[in-house]
């Protein structure tokens, strides 16, 4: 593997899923590759597990680390190409080029600007990312997706439901509510990941006019009736989005999209999944996050393991 941006770096999503439940049980086991080598991990907007998780990730295969959050701690950054730079002291393209002699893999975090939604799917900053980095890339979030979150998610599937399965497994995706708009990343990395894995049975429900993306969503049936949609589910995972037909608006907070205990009764007892951070008593009721069903720690926990498979595949890449 070279660099990682998508689904689409990978060959085989459920070989990928079992080496990483794998890796989880001996996660020390491959520190040869990590000898001498730098994983960089920048920042271009918040994060608590991804940051730790990666950092942990990195500490199991025996790399050393360093993390910029570019906000905080460096020069503010321009983006666009052949601007007077009035306000912005360093441009992307020296940045990404510096930091990219410092490390042997660069991973990135950098959220959409939910404005100029072109800009955002053509994933413009990322390109640029891409393009200037001397070393492979690994996407830790950008405009349109968050392939790490989603294949933690994966494997926390896997592991309380093993994809061979006889029995399908129904999986739904449920928009909820939110006071400020937010990315539609997660909700699009989900649904493409998922749907590699033939034995899912996967159902996307939202309010009218939060239709994903049809690159992500198509084929997949999506319902605007959310305890339709619930009925016996396995999993039901919580996310809010942002309008992507009306580009970055919040046209809903209905509170009825909040998950409940009575939703959840809908369900086949199923688990309970969301990527966090959460607002508690808007997207979910606490009586599910703090349910037994309630799985976000593990999916939380699985990131580790999430991360240090793919960094794995790009150091073994690099021997
Ligand atoms: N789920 C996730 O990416 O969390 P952070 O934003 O805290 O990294």
């Amino acid at each position: 593997m070279n660099n990682f941006f998508s689904v689409e770096d990978v060959i085989n999503v459920y070989d990928l899923v079992k080496e990483a439940i794998i890796l989880k049980k001996n996660p020390y086991s491959f520190k040869e590759f990590g000898l001498n080598k730098t994983i960089g991990l920048v920042f271009f907007n918040p994060s608590l597990r991804t940051r730790i998780s990666c950092q942990k990730a990195a500490f199991n295969l025996g790399c050393h680390t360093w993390t910029l959050d570019i906000n905080k701690d460096s020069w503010k950054i321009e983006m666009s190409d052949g601007s007077v730079m009035m306000k912005t002291q360093e441009h992307i393209k020296e940045a990404i080029n510096v930091m990219s002699i410092y490390c042997d893999i660069l991973a990135v975090r950098s959220f959409p600007n939910l404005l100029n939604r072109e800009e955002d799917y053509k994933e413009v900053i990322f390109n640029k990312i891409l393009l200037y980095s001397k070393v492979p890339v690994v996407n830790m979030e950008s405009a349109t997706l968050h392939p790490l979150q989603s294949l933690a998610d994966l494997m926390t599937i896997a592991e309380i439901k093993p994809f061979y399965d006889k029995k399908k497994s129904k999986v739904v995706l449920s928009w909820a509510p939110h006071i400020k708009p937010l990315p539609q990343s997660v909700a699009n990395s989900f649904s493409q990941w998922i749907s590699k894995i033939k034995e899912i049975d996967f159902t996307i429900t939202c309010p009218d006019k939060y239709n994903l993306f049809e690159n992500f969503s198509k084929n997949i049936y999506t319902t605007y009736n959310q305890n339709k949609a619930f009925l016996k589910a396995d999993f039901i995972y919580a996310k809010n989005w942002s309008s992507y037909i009306d580009y970055g608006k919040v046209l809903c907070n209905n509170s009825d999209w909040m998950i409940t205990k009575d939703k959840m009764k809908l369900t086949n007892q199923a688990k309970f999944m969301h990527c966090l951070p959460v607002r508690r008593n808007m997207v979910v009721e606490d009586a599910v996050l703090d349910s037994p069903d309630s799985i976000v720690l593990k999916q939380a926990e699985n990131r580790i393991y999430a991360s240090q498979i793919i960094f794995l595949k790009i150091l073994q890449s690099l021997s």
